[in-house]
């Protein structure tokens, strides 16, 4: 057993505060994980605040990176062994494994739904999403380990784990955007300004990102954005006169919310693609009308973790990164200690800046 610092949220609603909490040594098949750098992402407040479901105490962050410090043997990683945390591993084995979408695992929440360590009374506290990264150490199965080589920079690599996977591959994978195709971007956070770097990568244009919050802009258009336009009921209008009167061939959603999910929809061309990213309440229900979905013949998808399986794309992602043409500093906007998820959840909430990263004293 080991001890180990984490940003502990005791119910729905309450904010994280910083306990030690004890691990068990890793079984057969997991590894004991040292956290490098972990990102804050929305959905680690949806589950805080209750809006995903989510078992509590939880120990939440599921964007990190960090080194191999134990193993339980029968595995394939070696103490030192650099890891970026999948928080949807797949087993390889069942009916969406097989079939080409491990990203839609029937397993993929198993590890989330268990207990995986204790409080100082004893009680027992759940991982987020089964990876439980707000925390200096932490142990999972070895299959939610991605292996990336000693030469990349930890810190900024913990953004691949989510941000990047699930942004850049909606734009990559998911909508499979083409050279040339014109682009409309909602939600400028870490998830969505990763969208924006998939659509520039793909040669997407025009790219046009929608945010409400003004600051967004300068970053948006260093990242890949021809133009910046914010929500409003002439937001339609705006993407037609910028898209040859049509409307766009794809719109992404970063937000999750039932009406940036309808503006999606609406400013794509007809025949033209919305790829849902955003995870928002069940509560918040998006209406159509019976007319308009044959009419406009639209496609909208929902996208997990950015159809992506990690094992393939966090290689061709650390190219990208490696040849410049995906910037994961630009979507660092503040360096937090493990004490700081609370005020990190407080900028998420308000919209301001991008990814808040948690780098440990290692
Ligand atoms: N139109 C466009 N953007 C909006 C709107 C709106 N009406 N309302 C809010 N936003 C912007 C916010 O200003 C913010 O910049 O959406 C962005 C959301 O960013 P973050 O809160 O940083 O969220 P992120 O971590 O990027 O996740 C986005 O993806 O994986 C899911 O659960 C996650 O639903 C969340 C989404
Ligand atoms: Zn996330």
């Amino acid at each position: 057993m080991t001890d180990a610092r984490a940003a502990v949220v005791r119910a729905a609603g309450e904010e994280p505060r910083v306990e030690t909490i004890t691990l068990p040594d890793p079984g057969p098949g997991q590894v004991r994980v040292r956290l490098v750098a972990t990102g804050v992402c929305h959905s680690d407040l949806s589950l805080a605040r209750g809006t995903l479901a989510q078992v509590f105490p939880a120990v939440l962050g599921h964007e990190g990176a960090g080194r191999v410090v134990a193993t339980g043997g029968d595995g394939s990683l070696h103490e030192g062994d650099t890891v970026l945390l999948n928080w949807a591993p797949a087993c390889r084995e069942c009916w969406f494994c097989l079939h080409g979408e491990p990203y839609l695992c029937v397993h993929a929440s198993d590890t989330a739904a268990q207990p995986y360590a204790q409080l100082a009374d004893g009680a027992q506290v759940f991982p987020g999403l089964g990876v439980a990264a707000f925390a200096t150490e932490t142990v999972v199965a070895e299959n939610a380990c991605i292996r990336i080589p000693d030469d990349v920079p930890l810190e900024q690599a913990a953004l691949l784990g989510c941000a990047v996977l699930t942004g850049a591959g909606a734009v990559l994978n998911a909508a499979r955007v083409s050279a040339g195709e014109s682009i409309v971007v909602f939600g400028l956070g870490g998830v969505g300004l990763s969208a924006l770097q998939g659509a520039r990568i793909a040669g997407a244009a025009p790219i046009i990102a929608v945010d409400p919050s003004p600051d967004k802009a300068e970053l948006a258009r260093r990242l890949g954005a021809t133009d910046v336009l914010e929500p409003s009921p002439d937001l339609g209008k705006q993407v037609r006169a910028l898209t040859g009167g049509r409307g766009a061939d794809h719109a992404i959603e970063c937000v999750g919310r039932s009406d940036t999910i309808r503006a999606a929809w609406s400013v794509t061309r007809r025949g033209g693609h919305a790829t849902i990213v955003g995870m928002g309440a069940k509560t918040d229900t998006v209406t159509f009308n019976a007319l308009e979905i044959a009419h406009f013949a639209r496609t909208l998808s929902g996208c997990m973790y950015g159809a992506s399986d990690p094992a393939r794309d966090v290689p061709l992602l650390l190219e990208h990164v490696r040849a410049g043409r995906l910037d994961l500093e630009a979507l660092v906007s503040a360096r937090i200690g493990l004490d700081g998820v609370a005020g990190a959840f407080a900028d998420l909430e308000a919209g301001r800046g991008a990814r808040s990263l948690i780098v440990f004293d290692t």
